[in-house]
């Protein structure tokens, strides 16, 4: 069976690759409820022989086996007969050096251990989507995202802390705006103004302190409050980019009035300036930055709960609270697992110059 007839499967194949069989059991049964066909295999050399002779849509395996650095040999294998397989490596190891690792090796991703099966399932089902959009079938949408990755990117350089917010904030905000209700256009052009939200940054006279350990001076924050029209007036004057502008330079709103650069207040700020306030803090509180490490689930929901009616409007709020209750220890995992692509990523690049 051909690869892309895998992923076009209803139950994609897995094969997880580990020598703790209890661990790939409790993932396995896991998968398995989530609609996966798994293959469950505890040596190397049985996965090898296994990806040789079988079709999977992804693969999954350990690093250790054994007290061995193997896990790269399966990935190896995954690699060379199946380039297009999606590949995962599950590893003890701390984060950037995980990411690292995995990189190396060719996962398109990798997951700390204990690995959480709801977001092995989740990753690999966002990959296998992906892996179906090919050369022939991209949409002018496709390369929209290549290109609000590229802006994202950009805006990593100056504050590498930042790396993943803004398609983080995208995502989010899309699932927000679609259960308020807000038509297509405008949840478009709130995804841009999401993806772009701090361009204004790349614009300020001194970028040294958007990584500064410790709080900011109050002409430091004074400079700082610049960036959201900054942003939406260097993003451009087009008619068509006006809306996707005065999201992006609100985002630091407040529903009570308390924001900047405006201090507009309530329904002053446009519905999906109101979603992108509300998500722009959560994962900005939710990611480690040069001054301050996460909240936790529980402190970030007892903090929006405070907030309703004073910083964020009650209905957004609601709506984004009910997500969290539903997607919050995935949304929490995000940031450190795209801080630490990033500087995989950062790390590759200069070992290729
Ligand atoms: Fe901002």
């Amino acid at each position: 069976m051909s690869e892309r007839m895998q992923w076009e499967q209803e139950q994609p194949r897995v094969l997880l690759v580990d020598d703790e069989l209890g661990t790939i059991e409790m993932i396995g049964a896991m998968l398995d409820a989530q609609g996966f066909d798994v293959t469950l295999c505890c040596d190397v050399g049985e996965a090898t022989r296994l990806i040789s002779d079988e079709s999977f849509a992804a693969v999954v395996s350990d690093v250790v086996f054994d007290g061995n650095d193997r896990g790269g040999e399966v990935l190896a294998a995954s690699r060379s007969l199946s380039p297009d397989t999606v590949r995962i490596l599950m590893t003890g190891y701390p984060v950037i050096e995980g990411a690292v690792s995995a990189i190396k090796h060719g996962a398109i991703d990798y997951l700390q251990k204990p690995v959480d099966p709801l977001i092995l399932a989740a990753t690999i089902r966002r990959a296998l989507h992906e892996r179906r959009v090919h050369p022939e079938q991209l949409v002018f949408q496709d390369l929209v995202n290549i290109l609000s990755d590229m802006v994202a990117q950009t805006i990593e350089r100056v504050d590498p802390y930042t790396a993943g917010h803004g398609e983080r904030t995208r995502t989010y905000c899309r699932q927000i705006a679609q259960r308020f209700g807000l038509d297509v256009r405008t949840i478009e052009r709130l995804e841009l103004a999401a993806i772009a939200h701090d361009y204004g940054k790349i614009y300020l006279d001194d970028l040294n302190f958007l990584t500064k350990k410790g709080p900011l001076t109050a002409a430091e924050y004074k400079a700082v409050q610049r960036h959201p029209a900054l942003g939406a007036q260097k993003l451009g004057t087009h008619p068509h980019l006006k809306d996707a502008c005065q999201y992006v330079a609100e985002h630091h709103e407040r529903w009570d009035g308390t924001g900047y650069p405006l201090r507009l207040k309530g329904k002053d700020i446009s519905e999906a300036g109101r979603i992108l306030c509300v998500v722009e803090v959560f994962d900005s509180i939710s990611t480690r930055r040069s001054y301050k490490n996460p909240w936790d689930l529980d402190k970030c929901i007892d903090f929006f709960e405070s907030q309703s009616g004073r910083a964020f409007e009650p209905e957004v709020l609601d709506i984004f609270l009910g997500l969290l209750h539903e997607y919050g220890h995935e949304w929490l995992a995000a940031p450190a697992r795209d801080l630490a692509k990033a500087q995989a990523r950062r790390e590759e690049s200069t070992l290729l110059r």
